[in-house]
C-alpha cells in the first residue's frame, strides 16, 4: 500500500495551486456576486489541460490518472468552486462518458475539441420532475427511422449556455422502463432546441445553471451513444465515476474554508491571546483536519479504483457523501471561527460555505449515495 504521491502527481498538483491562487483568486467574489461566467479562466484551464486531463492524448487529452485529476480538481476548488464545477462536469462526465461509450466517429467529432478545452459539454439528465428518481424520464426520443425526435425539458444543467455539446438522456420506449431510455449527443445550434433563463443560485453563482427545452429536435441515429436503450446505464456508470469529481470538489471547498480558518486563528487575537491557543478553537481546527483527511483517503481510494478499471460504486459513493458533509461542517465551522468576518465576503470563507451546499445535492444527493450504499453493504 502506497500513500505517497508521485513527482508527477506533485507537479500537476502545483501547477493547480499555482493557477488558482494566481488566476482564479483575483476576481472570484466579484465573479461570484455578479454571477460571471468565467469564460477567460476557462479558456485557460483548457490550455493547460485541465479540461481533458484523463482523456488520452490521441484525443486531444492529457493521459492523466484520476489521482492527478483529483489533485488538480482539489486545488482549484479550494479557491473557486464555480471553475472547479465546469471542469468537473467536462472531465467526468462528458468526456469520460464519450472516451469510454461513444464510437470513434463520435470520439473525433465531439470528444477532441472537448478534452482539448475548445469547446465545452453539459450532462443532462435532471428533469423537473425526475431528479434522484433518474428512471422516470419525460423527455422523449421519438425513434424515427434515421433520426430521433426529441422532445421535453432538462433543469439544473450545469454549462447550460456555454457547453456546445450536451449528453441528454431521453425515453425512446416508456413500457421498457428503464431499458427504453437512450443517451443522445445534441448540439447547440439544432433548430428546436432552446437554452432557458439561468438560475440565480445560493453557491457556485459563476456557473451557468439552465434549464434546456426540446421541441422537435431532430437528432441523428448516428448520435446515439451505445446501443439502443443504453441509455440509463450510460448514465449511472458516467455518474458513479463522476462522483469521484465532485467529491474532490467537496475536498477542494473544505480544504480551502480550513486553511483560511487556520490562518486566522493564528493572528486574530482575544481575551490576551491569539483564538489558536484557545482550546475550543483547538478542538474545532482538530475535527476540520481530520474529517478532510478521511474524506481524501476516501477519495483517492475511488480515484486508485478507477484508473484499476475496477468497480467503484459503493467506493464513490462513499467518498461523494462523506466528502460533501464534511465540506459542509468545516465550511460552517470556518465562518465561525471567523466570527463576524467570516459572516462577510472578503474574508472569502462565506463563500465557501454556500459553495459547499450544492456538493450534497448534485450528481446524486446525500440520500441517493446512501440508497447506492446500503444497496451494496446489503447485496
Ligand atoms: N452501473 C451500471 N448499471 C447500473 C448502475 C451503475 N452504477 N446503477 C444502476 N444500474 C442499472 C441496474 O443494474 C438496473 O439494470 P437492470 O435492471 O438491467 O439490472 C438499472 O440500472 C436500474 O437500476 P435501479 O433499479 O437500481 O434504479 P433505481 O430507479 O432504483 O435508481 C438510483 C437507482 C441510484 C437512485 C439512481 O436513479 C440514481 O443514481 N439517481 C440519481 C441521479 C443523479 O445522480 N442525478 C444527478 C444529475 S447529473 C448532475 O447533477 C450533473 C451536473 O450538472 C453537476
Amino acid at each position: 500500500m502506497h500513500f505517497d504521491l508521485s513527482e508527477e502527481h506533485l507537479m500537476i498538483q502545483k501547477a493547480a495551486r499555482e493557477f488558482a491562487q494566481n488566476e482564479l483568486k483575483p476576481g472570484v467574489i466579484e465573479r461570484d456576486e455578479h454571477q460571471k461566467f468565467p469564460t477567460e479562466q476557462i479558456k485557460k484551464m483548457g490550455e493547460l489541460g485541465f479540461m481533458g486531463m484523463m482523456v488520452d492524448p490521441k484525443y486531444g487529452g492529457g493521459g492523466m490518472d484520476a489521482v492527478s485529476y483529483v489533485l488538480a480538481m482539489e486545488e482549484i476548488s479550494k479557491v473557486d468552486a464555480s471553475c472547479s464545477v465546469v471542469m468537473s462536469v467536462n472531465n467526468s462526465l462528458v468526456c469520460w462518458g464519450l472516451e469510454t461509450f461513444g464510437n470513434e466517429e463520435q470520439k473525433q467529432k465531439y470528444l477532441v475539441p472537448l478534452a482539448k478545452g475548445e469547446k465545452i459539454g453539459a450532462f443532462c439528465l435532471s428533469e423537473p420532475e425526475a431528479g434522484s428518481d433518474a428512471t422516470s424520464q419525460r423527455t422523449t426520443a421519438k425513434d424515427m427511422g434515421d433520426h430521433y425526435l426529441l422532445n421535453g425539458t432538462k433543469n439544473w444543467i450545469t454549462n447550460g449556455n456555454s457547453a456546445s455539446t450536451y449528453l441528454v438522456i431521453a425515453q425512446t420506449n416508456v413500457e421498457a422502463g428503464h431499458r427504453g431510455i437512450n443517451a443522445l449527443i445534441v448540439e447547440k445550434g439544432m433548430p428546436g432546441f432552446t437554452v432557458g433563463p439561468k438560475e440565480n443560485k445560493m453557491g457556485i453563482r459563476a456557473s451557468d445553471t439552465h434549464s434546456l427545452m426540446f421541441d422537435n429536435v431532430k437528432v441523428p441515429k448516428a448520435n446515439r451513444i451505445g446501443e439502443d436503450g443504453f441509455g440509463f446505464k450510460f448514465a449511472m456508470k458516467t455518474l458513479s465515476g463522476g462522483r469521484i469529481g465532485i467529491a474532490s470538489q467537496a475536498l477542494g471547498i473544505a480544504s480551502g474554508a480550513y486553511e483560511l480558518a487556520l490562518a486566522y486563528s493564528k493572528e486574530r487575537k482575544a481575551f490576551g491571546k491569539e483564538i489558536s491557543q484557545h482550546q475550543a478553537i483547538q478542538f474545532k481546527l482538530a475535527d476540520m483536519a481530520t474529517k478532510i483527511e478521511a474524506s481524501r483517503l476516501l477519495i483517492f481510494r475511488s480515484a486508485w479504483l478507477k484508473d484499476q478499471h475496477l468497480p467503484l460504486d459503493k467506493e464513490s459513493a462513499m467518498a461523494k457523501v462523506f466528502a460533501s458533509e464534511t465540506a459542509m461542517w468545516v465550511t460552517t465551522e470556518a465562518v465561525q471561527i471567523h466570527g463576524g468576518y467570516g459572516y462577510v465576503k472578503e474574508y472569502h470563507v462565506e463563500r465557501l460555505m454556500r459553495d459547499a451546499k450544492i456538493t450534497q445535492i448534485y450528481e446524486g444527493t446525500s440520500e441517493v449515495q446512501r440508497i447506492v450504499i446500503s444497496r451494496s453493504v446489503l447485496a
